[in-house]
């Protein structure tokens, strides 16, 4: 197959980028607010501020259409092996669609065993009740279930807390279990591989946290672990009871696994397995839309078009993701991972080098808060960084004020910076592209509505660029070089004299050496 920068369609594009000015876009056309947005039942989508005219639109349908964006779309939800480099299929959908016998067994077997801790039918060693439920997990096994359990913290059950343990640092592990009892904590290892170092590491530490404090209680590992895991008997050989591990499938990428039971035991146990259900059906709306709608008002399939004309015709490399609303604050970093851990790729799905820009950095914080950190330069830095707003009519809580309320205060930012971003204010240059998403509430629907959200519109630009958005051997170098200096540091265990040589690590022997003796170089 072409690669897709040498079609006719990319070529239209490249020649079209002419200078396109919002203000005079917005003046010659009265409709532009209502044509470039698109109203679906839960959400408004407005894409009128993005540095697109009618004809960009066309011609990035036309894109779309070359690069057989609808065939690929169905073959990821039919169950195709589209992840060719790991020969899997990606079916990430299937989690929340409610038609897979193999799923709704595991989530029945979620919703007993969280029904269980939740009512004290599941005690502690020493007969307490579990309520400090801790999932240890890093990467995908961590960064959905966190952005997740983030915004829907009012609707926890009342008692029950839920950490995440990520980082092999172990101040995370010391920060995050040093105010608790051990009796009533419920560790949850997770791990698609069960092999990930530092979920491996926090494991092993936690199972000393509790056998200690329980002095080897002989039911310690029985009631006070659990494990999410494709690999069983390793969950199995590490000590947890079969009951207690909750599987799930290969064709579940990491980053994808939020609606599996990466998430689901972990928030079950939070917030009550009625309302992850919830999540999995606001996930499976955005779903049908994502597989149904036809493209010109697909809000997935328009979001990655209009990254893909930033990126690789306007030459905007990151983006900023920036929800107005403190309870999407760990969507942002969800969304790092998805987006650059799938789109991150110098070759195609057929192995050929790309010849253009594919991926994108993607940061963001919540306002107001960003606009009083990084919006200076967003304002008016030397480069430009298409933005997405994302706010909500109602908040998640009534602080019975009267006048304006810090919900209005919010909102009153959330309409500004789009504009002042646009059509530019005194010394603002403007001509700043941004889309704008509105929904009426943050509650587990919409909170699964976004997750799904994030994942298509990632997919969309593998799918044109032409990519493999589902593997991910890049960060397999990361984890072989940590083992090496690991041996390295063990050597030093063993022998206190011992030096790693220059011609090992030329650049890193200083430090490396003298980390090895505990100080600063000299
Ligand atoms: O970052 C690499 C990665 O493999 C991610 O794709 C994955 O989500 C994470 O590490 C954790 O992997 P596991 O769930 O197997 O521990």
């Amino acid at each position: 197959m072409e690669q897709i920068n040498s079609t006719k369609e990319w070529q239209e594009l490249n020649n079209y980028r002419n200078k396109i000015n919002l203000k005079e876009l917005f003046n010659s056309d009265p409709n532009r607010a209502k044509d470039f947005a698109i109203r679906t039942q839960h959400l408004y989508y407005d894409f009128s501020r993005q540095l697109i005219d009618r004809k960009v639109f066309e011609l990035l349908l036309k894109l779309a259409d070359k690069a057989k964006l609808k065939e690929k779309i169905s073959s990821m939800f039919a169950g195709e092996k589209i992840n060719k480099t790991e020969n899997r299929a990606v079916l990430h959908t299937a989690l929340r669609s409610f038609s897979s016998t193999e799923v709704n067994e595991v989530l029945s077997k979620i919703e007993q065993f969280s029904c269980k801790v939740i009512s004290g039918g599941h005690l502690g060693a020493t007969g307490k009740k579990l309520k400090n439920i801790i999932s240890i997990g890093i990467g995908g096994s961590y960064l959905g279930p966190e952005y997740l359990a983030q915004a829907l913290r009012p609707y926890a059950i009342k008692g029950m807390n839920l950490r995440f343990i990520a980082n092999v640092d172990g101040s995370d592990f010391a920060e995050k279990t040093i105010d608790l009892n051990p009796e009533e904590t419920l560790f949850i290892v997770v791990s698609k591989t069960f092999t990930t170092a530092e979920t491996m590491k926090n494991a092993e530490t936690a199972k000393k946290w509790i056998l200690k404090a329980l002095n080897n209680h002989p039911e310690s590992i029985l009631k006070h672990f659990a494990a999410v895991s494709t690999a069983k008997e390793k969950a199995t050989a590490f000590g947890i009871a079969p009951e207690n591990i909750f599987g799930f499938w290969d064709w579940v990428g990491g980053r994808f696994s939020a609606t599996s039971a990466v998430g689901a035991v972990p928030l079950s146990l939070y917030l009550g397995f009625e309302c992850f259900k919830i999540i999995l059906h606001g996930a499976s709306f955005m779903d049908e839309h994502f597989k149904n709608t036809s493209f010109e008002k697909n809000i997935p399939v328009i979001c990655g078009l209009i990254d893909i004309w930033n990126i690789n015709f306007l030459g905007f490399k990151t983006r900023a993701l920036l929800p107005y609303f403190q309870g999407l604050s760990k969507l942002p970093a969800h969304t790092q991972q998805v987006e650059m851990e799938s789109n991150g790729k110098m070759v195609d799905i057929e192995g050929r080098p790309v010849g253009f820009d594919t991926g994108e950095v993607v940061f963001g914080e919540p306002g107001t808060n960003g606009q009083h950190s990084f919006y200076q330069l967003i304002h008016q830095g030397t480069q430009t960084i298409p933005c997405d707003f994302i706010g909500f009519i109602k908040s998640q809580y009534n602080l019975n004020e009267d006048g304006i309320t810090h919900h209005e205060e919010l909102m009153a930012n959330f309409f500004a910076q789009p504009d002042a971003l646009a059509f530019g204010h005194k010394n603002f240059p403007g001509n700043r592209p941004s889309s704008s998403l509105l929904l009426e509430e943050l509650n587990p629907f919409t909170a699964g509505l976004l997750l799904s959200w994030t994942e298509h519109r990632a997919a969309v630009k593998g799918f044109i660029w032409g990519i493999n958005s589902f593997d991910q051997f890049g960060v397999e170098l990361g984890k072989v070089l940590g083992l090496k200096i690991r041996e390295e540091i063990i050597k030093n265990h063993k022998n206190k004299d011992y030096k790693v040589s220059k011609e090992s690590y030329p650049a890193s022997h200083v430090a490396l050496n003298s980390f090895f003796e505990k100080k600063l170089p000299s």
